[in-house]
């Protein structure tokens, strides 16, 4: 991992001062305190999903999707803060993404709201147990949308051929793998997958809407998950759309957590 990032000072408010992060203080004592006591009474019932195991496999999956996800669009200047993974982006709607589990968005919201970028600019990607929860905690931010991050493992993917008259083409760089699907030479499907070692990472599966429900999506998944399989990875990761996670659930891939996107407000006075 690239480091060239320097820890920012904290030179803003400190995260005590802040108060819209302040409720997610609160929330955090409450909810584990909830968890524990749920766990007291339901001790012979099944696992619950936040549970230890799952909250680490979440961080694990989150941290190979982040990095997938930046490779497949070619970030490279990322570093962990405060177990908080800092991305560069440096676009000029997006210059930083912030991205965590629940449990660190607190640090999260504080580096967004105490960095130097222009209002707008600093993301959050937060790996939240309930969206809903996290969205209402994140009041300074604005939300832009709920995605989810699924996973599959590789070797139970179905094959499925792209439909006649289409033809799907394959190019690849070292770590990424483009696919593109095209109907008498114009393009009307696309998509991505990074690979870095035994993780893939699903990106910018895209149909034209004049192509769509034609099974092209399905053809693109299965090409890059061949194309994976073939450079031995062995488990896909992706944030899904609300479209997105129909075409996937039928492809056999499973929900880890739901993925807060939220950006600082543009009439935050900073
Ligand atoms: C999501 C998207 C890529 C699907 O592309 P597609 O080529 O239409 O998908 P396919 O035809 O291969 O769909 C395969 C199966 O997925 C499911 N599916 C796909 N899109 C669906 C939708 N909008 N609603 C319900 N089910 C859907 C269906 O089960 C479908 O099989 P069926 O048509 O036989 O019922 C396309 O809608 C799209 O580009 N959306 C906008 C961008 C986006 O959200 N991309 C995903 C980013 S994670």
């Amino acid at each position: 991992m690239k480091s060239s990032m320097k820890p920012r000072a904290r030179s803003g408010p400190s995260a005590r001062s802040l108060s819209p992060v302040g409720p997610l203080w609160v929330l955090m004592v409450l909810s584990q305190s909830t968890r524990r006591r749920r766990h007291i009474r339901r001790k012979s019932l099944p696992r619950e999903p936040s549970s230890l195991f799952d909250m680490c496999m979440h961080d694990e999956a989150l941290n190979r999707w982040q990095r997938g996800w930046s490779a497949s669009r070619g970030w490279t200047d990322f570093q962990c803060i405060d177990d908080v993974t800092v991305v560069r982006i440096g676009e000029p709607e997006r210059r930083v993404e912030y991205v965590a589990t629940e449990q660190h968005a607190t640090a999260a919201a504080h580096l967004a709201l105490t960095d130097c970028n222009p209002p707008g600019t600093s993301w959050l990607t937060i790996a939240a147990g309930a969206a809903d929860r996290v969205a209402a905690d994140l009041r300074p931010f604005e939300i832009v949308r709920t995605e989810w991050l699924m996973t599959v493992r590789l070797a139970d993917q179905v094959s499925y051929p792209v439909p006649p008259p289409y033809s799907l083409e394959l190019s690849a760089t070292p770590s990424v793998v483009e696919a593109q699907v095209y109907e008498y030479g114009e393009i009307a499907a696309t998509g991505r997958m990074a690979i870095l070692h035994t993780g893939a990472v699903a990106d910018m599966i895209q149909t034209d809407p004049a192509h769509r429900r034609r099974g092209l999506a399905r053809a693109v998944m299965t090409a890059l998950g061949h194309a994976a399989r073939c450079r031995s990875a062995t488990t896909a990761y992706l944030a899904a759309s609300p479209d997105g996670r129909r075409l996937y659930k039928c492809l056999g891939w499973t929900t880890l957590t739901p993925l807060v996107v939220a950006r600082t407000s543009l009439t935050s006075s900073r």
